[in-house]
């Protein structure tokens, strides 16, 4: 059964679309009207849209046999055989391989990293400064990410690189190839070229600083791009986990940090409380909730992407065979008869001890391709925030800031901050 929309759910779609410019506000209209299953009206695009637990269960646990991953679409063209595109056996061996890197008792050894790539972006602002948390902190999330996992130190190479993964993102965002699948796209070529021969260079020093290791004894490196080599991996399979861990592991955190400055900005009583607790305490209890609910009001992966393999039945209705799935995170995270005043930020209701319906909370995804990088993304967070909030005190200046449909969901236009240094520890 497909579910079309009544005219007065077009209308307020509209309508909505207006006021919030974004299609946020159209597709929130549209589950209020229709509910938990629809589909997305498009000519020549129209994915059946699932929210709520149930459906994210189904989708991600019980019946995800019936889903494939793989998609015909751009993200598939840049990361081809990324832990991310692939199905099956060949995903369940790059998933294997890259665990024990990110692994929640390894993290540990990522800390002084994490601190160290903050404070030197954190450095070059001058008191007083007005910054972009949505920039700095692409520098900083970019910057971990290449130490951690490759032990490379891209301090020197951001300003050849930047562009590149800008447009890296570009090409993966939702844009006319979504009516227009075969449209020419002119000006990519180019720059995703120049990532590809940094990531080849990157695996090529790599291998001769291995072969160096076997004839002398000097120290060799345990990171992920070592597991992927002493695998035998191609140097083409390791550039595709690379671009894939270093698009999927900074964009989302880039998103998660600059929302929690929007928040934060938009909240001085909440801003205040964390500032004081990262100060005085050991373990921040409120910053957690504070990450939490921006995860639940601004997830970065906002849609999960599906083609089914077979149809997949839903109270509501079928989704035949072939057709385009999305599983709706967002529209799950704003759900009223979940969440209770969904749209308000309020970190207190994940205060401890309270508990949210399982599948309710999924900004990580769920099941066996949960996020590999969710226990990551959660530390690197919290260091990173608590590191800035201790060492500035950010003032908002007041711009209007909306959620961007992009890779992630981005605080568009960005996230602009006065930044003044702060007389840490000695205020305890
Ligand atoms: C705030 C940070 C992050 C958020 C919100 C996030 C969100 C997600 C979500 C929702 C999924 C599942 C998508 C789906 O079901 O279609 C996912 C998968 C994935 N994430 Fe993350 N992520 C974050 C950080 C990271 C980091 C730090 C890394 C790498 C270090 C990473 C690497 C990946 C990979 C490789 C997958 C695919 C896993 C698979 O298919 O087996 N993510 N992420």
């Amino acid at each position: 059964m497909n579910k079309s929309l009544p005219p007065a759910a077009g209308r307020d779609a509209l309508r909505a679309w207006l006021k919030e410019k974004s299609p946020l506000g159209p597709l929130k209209a549209t589950a209020k009207y229709v509910g938990r299953f629809f589909q997305i009206p498009l000519p020549f695009f129209h994915p059946y849209v699932v929210y709520g637990p149930e459906a994210n269960r189904k989708v991600l646990v019980t019946e995800r046999d019936k889903v494939l991953w793989r998609n015909t679409d751009p993200v598939t063209d840049l990361l081809q055989h990324g832990v991310l595109i692939v199905d099956g056996e060949e995903h369940d061996k790059y998933r294997q391989l890259m665990e024990p890197a990110l692994h929640p008792s390894t993290l540990s050894r990522y800390t002084p990293l994490i601190i160290a790539h903050t404070e030197r972006v954190s450095s070059q602002w001058q008191d007083g400064d007005v910054v972009d948390m949505l920039v700095e902190s692409r520098k900083i999330a970019l910057l971990i990410i290449m130490d951690t996992l490759f032990s490379k130190d891209a301090w020197d190479d951001i300003p050849h690189i930047w562009n590149p993964i800008l447009k890296a993102i570009e090409y993966i965002s939702p844009g006319a190839w979504i009516l227009w699948p075969k449209i020419p796209r002119f000006g990519f070529r180019k720059p995703l070229k120049e990532l590809d021969d940094y990531l080849f260079g990157i695996i090529t020093d790599r291998r001769q600083q291995t072969a160096e290791h076997h004839q002398s004894s000097t120290v060799n490196r345990h990171d992920l791009l070592q597991h992927l080599l002493d695998a035998g991996l191609s140097d083409q399979l390791i550039r595709d986990q690379m671009l894939t861990m270093m698009i999927a592991g900074h964009d989302t955190s880039t998103a998660l940090l600059a929302w929690v400055f929007a928040l934060l900005g938009q909240h001085p009583d909440i801003h205040k409380k964390v500032a004081a607790e990262v100060n005085s305490l050991e373990k921040s209890p409120l910053l957690d909730q504070v990450i939490k609910e921006s995860l639940r009001l601004y997830p970065p992966i906002h849609i999960g992407n599906r083609r089914m393999a077979q149809a997949m039945e839903f109270d509501e209705g079928t989704v035949p065979a072939g057709e385009r799935l999305f599983y709706f995170i967002y529209l799950t995270h704003h759900d009223e008869s979940i969440w209770e005043n969904a749209e308000d930020f309020c970190p207190e209701r994940f205060a401890h001890g309270r508990k949210t319906p399982p599948f309710a909370y999924v900004p990580f995804g769920g099941g066996p391709r949960a996020c590999i990088g969710a226990a990551f993304g959660q530390a690197e967070a919290r260091l990173v925030l608590a590191n800035l909030l201790q060492h500035f005190a950010f003032e908002y200046t007041n711009h209007s800031i909306r959620p961007h449909m992009g890779a992630t969901l981005e605080p568009r236009p960005g996230v602009m901050m006065r930044v003044k240094k702060r007389a840490i520890v000695s205020e305890q």
